[in-house]
């Protein structure tokens, strides 16, 4: 690939989805967007890159999403997941006892694993939640990755990974060689698109977030540009959780590490001191976790 189309990609993809690509990263590119130029009817990467300047937005955007890695598996990490279970729920349940209400946000959710791992572990929780709202948003910047999202189906590899097979019985229905997950389980995750790089304050305030495992991807000026927007809509006593490579330390003091408690944050002392109601999002209905 010639230097100046490989400046003009790496660009585009910074503008466009945060991706910071390096200096040497010219296989990744062609591994990924040759494909993409073939079924355009393109030769090769130098046309693509004429046909977007050439104002083709449509292609831009399926760059974009060629580009994004959306490796995801159910209860990646392990840890989150007990954090979440041991730490985040608990302690929720005490502090949303009079509303009754808690809103959890994937902000990178890709094919739905993360998600419906969370979903899971709400229902595992059974009688503790009785009459408790509970919403899961998930977003994504690829359209692709949400629409499996919302269909809730995985491959027999897929639900082979970090499921244990007691979840796989109890939550899924197997359709040929397929796994769909439960509408009740389905039901629990709202789907909408959403490029972290844009303004996302009309979502309204959340008592969790999970911004796992996309962040990486971003240069620090960017990383600490979404931590600012995040800590405006994370209840002051609600919880961030990131990535097991990922981290706030150096980069803003909006939000501080839990101790003892991995990849676990919660906003720093100016956001903690301001109490304020949640905003109900408008678009998606609070969903009530069926009870016990
Ligand atoms: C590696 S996956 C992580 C999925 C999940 N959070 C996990 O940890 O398993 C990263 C996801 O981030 C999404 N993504 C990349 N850039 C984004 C952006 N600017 N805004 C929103 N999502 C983005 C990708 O489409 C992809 O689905």
């Amino acid at each position: 690939m010639n230097p100046p189309d490989y400046e003009y990609l790496r660009k585009l993809l910074k503008d466009h989805s945060g991706l910071d690509l390096s200096a040497d990263k010219q296989y990744l590119i062609e591994s990924r967007l040759l494909p993409l130029a073939r079924k355009a009817g393109l030769p090769g990467i130098p046309e693509l890159v004429q046909k977007m300047k050439g104002g083709a937005n449509v292609l831009v955007g399926q760059v974009v999403e060629a580009m994004t890695t959306n490796e995801t598996f159910f209860f990646r990490d392990k840890v989150p997941f007990e954090h979440f279970r041991d730490t985040i729920m608990p302690e929720l349940l005490k502090a949303r006892a009079n509303r009754k209400s808690i809103r959890i946000w994937c902000a990178a959710g890709s094919t739905g694993q993360e998600p419906y791992s969370l979903a899971m572990c709400l229902k595992e929780m059974g009688a503790a939640l009785a009459g408790w709202r509970v919403e899961i948003l998930a977003t994504d910047l690829s359209q692709e990755v949400l629409e499996k999202s919302k269909a809730g189906i995985y491959s027999q590899f897929e639900v082979q990974r970090g499921l244990p097979i007691q979840m796989l019985v109890k939550y899924f229905k197997q359709i040929g060689e397929l796994w769909q997950i439960n509408p009740e389980l389905r039901a629990m995750v709202q789907h909408r698109t959403l490029n972290l790089l844009h303004d996302f304050s009309q979502l309204g305030s959340f008592d969790v977030i999970f911004c796992r495992n996309v962040l990486i991807y971003f240069d620090q000026e960017t990383k600490t540009n979404i931590f600012g927007r995040l800590a405006r809509i994370v209840e002051p006593d609600g919880f961030l959780v990131l990535g097991a490579a990922e981290t706030v330390v150096g980069l803003t003091e909006q939000f501080k590490p839990v101790a003892d408690r991995r990849g676990l944050y919660r906003p720093g002392d100016t956001r903690a001191a301001q109490a304020r109601p949640a905003i109900a999002l408008a678009v998606a209905p609070k969903l009530a976790v069926a009870g016990g």
